[in-house]
């Protein structure tokens, strides 16, 4: 059945992904030939449909920069002050790959003894380093072969190879493409390991190694096109928080203010992240961020119905997050006895932003890739907290329990993140002695998953592969050729692997 006529054939009853199968389609489409980008306004493009959560334990900016070169999209999370979220952001925008941004120097006047208790003491792999003096400005290379007990009493000053004799590239040549910039640097200068990077005053701004740089170059044909904006820069997202005064008005000035910075460091989209989207306060917060900022991409929500949806799209918002309560740490539900199955919950969005011509993103509840291609028949994107909070690139703290590494994962209603400042989120203050908070997620653990790359890579394989199923060469006939039908409790259980013993957990997750 179409979309329409399946969910009203099964009003009044929430669905969510394991109630529903899609029916498979004639197809001429391989999977590795489906195109999997996605659009959220005019400006923010994605090659892949898959965002990463605004959630503490799972978006910063090193989340956020692999995000992007995935060709996804990572919000940084608003439980930090304001302008430790502007750094982050500024973080993925002057994020350059394959270039080192901080790399280890050393100073003129210390000896090679020093250097060499250095590279002890910290445990260094590698032995050249770029000399600066005090004001960061490069005076020389010291080189491996220098870095020698035998030359422990040798200033680095002498050691080193002096400025004039090492070759460099302006920081503004890698503006457009870094890589094919430093393979060109390599090629020129044949028997260099390292290549320095300076501004215009010569002031040190990164270093990249030529063994990093060939990595990069053969991984490129495997990775998908990173999301990036007009100048090159990868793209990224910030949460706000509804920032309000003592007496319960929107604090306008300050959210100015930070969304101002933000923009000011390039920031592609901001996303107005609350436990309820339909309410009042939601909408002023969003009008006031797009009357002050019109050509600024805002997401917003979240909400369950159509007319969550178009509310939020005449308030100003570009794209509509989805779901109460589906998310893996979420108690919403049982907490406060409201909200919708996901999968239906999709549907009356996708209706309302269909009306207004506005996108919506399906938030909470995705635990297999399977559950993507599903969200993607309704929606133009998905949200991914659990998901991605095992990765490396996640924050978060590493602990070993009976052998098996694990990473804490946090929903941002549970008690430590509202006192950690997500209370705003849910319609609480956080400093507010006089009334308890009542939590809305969970404290977790999620078993470490390895990089984020092998992550969205399985997941992206099963989205294409779901695509090539219902011959979509694209997301937009992914939508226009799904057809579900409704499983049964036999039919769920025959969906998973069953009546074997299984050797080694095989459905993606
Ligand atoms: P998954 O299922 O991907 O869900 O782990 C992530 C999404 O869950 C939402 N979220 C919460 N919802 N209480 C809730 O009811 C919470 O404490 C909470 N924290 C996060 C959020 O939309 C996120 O993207």
């Amino acid at each position: 059945q179409t979309a329409d006529a399946f969910f009203a054939a099964n009003r009044p009853v929430g669905l969510t992904f394991d109630d529903v199968s899609l029916a498979t389609l004639y197809s001429e489409i391989l999977p590795k030939d489906a195109e999997t980008s996605t659009t959220l306004s005019e400006q923010v493009r994605l090659s892949i449909p898959i965002i990463s959560s605004d959630m503490d334990t799972v978006t910063e900016a090193r989340m956020a920069i692999a995000m992007a070169l995935n060709g996804g999209l990572g919000l940084i999370h608003y439980n930090m002050p304001a302008r430790e979220q502007v750094k982050e952001v500024a973080r993925v925008k002057r994020h350059i790959h394959g270039l080192i941004q901080d790399p280890i120097t050393v100073r003129p006047d210390l000896h090679i003894g020093d250097v060499l208790d250095l590279i002890e003491a910290k445990n260094y792999e590698f032995r050249t380093f770029p000399v600066v003096n005090e004001k960061g400005k490069l005076v020389g290379l010291l080189s491996g072969s220098s870095v020698r007990e035998r030359y422990r009493a040798k200033p680095v000053a002498e050691a080193m190879t002096a400025r004039a004799d090492i070759h460099t590239v302006s920081v503004d040549a890698l503006k457009n493409d870094p890589i094919a910039a430093a393979d060109a640097f390599f090629t020129q200068h044949v028997g260099i390991h390292k290549m320095l990077v300076v501004d215009n005053d010569d002031h040190l701004r990164g270093l990249a190694t030529i063994s990093d740089i060939e990595r990069i170059t053969t991984e490129a044909g495997s990775r998908r096109k990173a999301a990036r904006d007009a100048d090159f820069r990868l793209i990224v997202g910030a949460a706000l928080a509804p920032v309000r005064q003592a007496d319960g008005s929107l604090d306008r000035d300050r959210i100015i203010d930070h969304v101002s910075q933000l923009v000011a460091e390039h920031i592609d989209c901001v996303a107005v992240s609350t436990a309820h989207g339909h309410t009042a306060g939601v909408g002023d917060m969003v009008r006031l961020v797009r009357d002050a900022f019109p050509h600024l991409t805002i997401i917003a929500g979240n909400v369950t119905s159509g007319a969550g949806v178009e509310y939020l799209a005449d308030c100003g918002a570009n794209a509509i997050k989805v779901g109460q309560g589906p998310g893996s740490i979420c108690t919403t539900r049982i907490v406060a006895g409201v909200g919708i199955p996901q999968l239906t919950a999709l549907h009356v969005a996708a209706n309302g932003a269909r009306a207004k011509g506005v996108k919506i993103i399906a938030d909470g509840g995705i635990t297999k890739s399977g559950d993507i291609v599903k969200a993607l028949t309704l929606a133009d994107a998905v949200i991914l907290g659990g998901l991605l909070a095992g990765c490396r690139e996640a924050p978060g703290e590493i602990m070993e329990i009976n052998g098996k590494i694990y990473k804490q994962y946090r929903g941002m209603g549970s008690l430590a993140a509202m006192k950690d400042g997500s209370a705003a989120r849910y319609g609480h203050n956080k400093d507010d002695k006089t009334r308890k908070l009542t939590a809305e997620g969970i404290e977790a653990l999620k078993e470490v998953s390895g990089s984020l790359d092998d992550v969205l890579g399985n997941l992206v394989g099963g989205l294409q592969s779901g695509m090539g199923y219902l011959g979509a060469g694209n997301l937009p006939t992914l939508r226009q050729n799904a057809r579900y039908i409704r499983v049964s409790p036999a039919g769920q259980k025959e969906s998973t692997p069953h009546d074997v013993i299984e050797i080694k957990a095989g459905v993606s997750s």
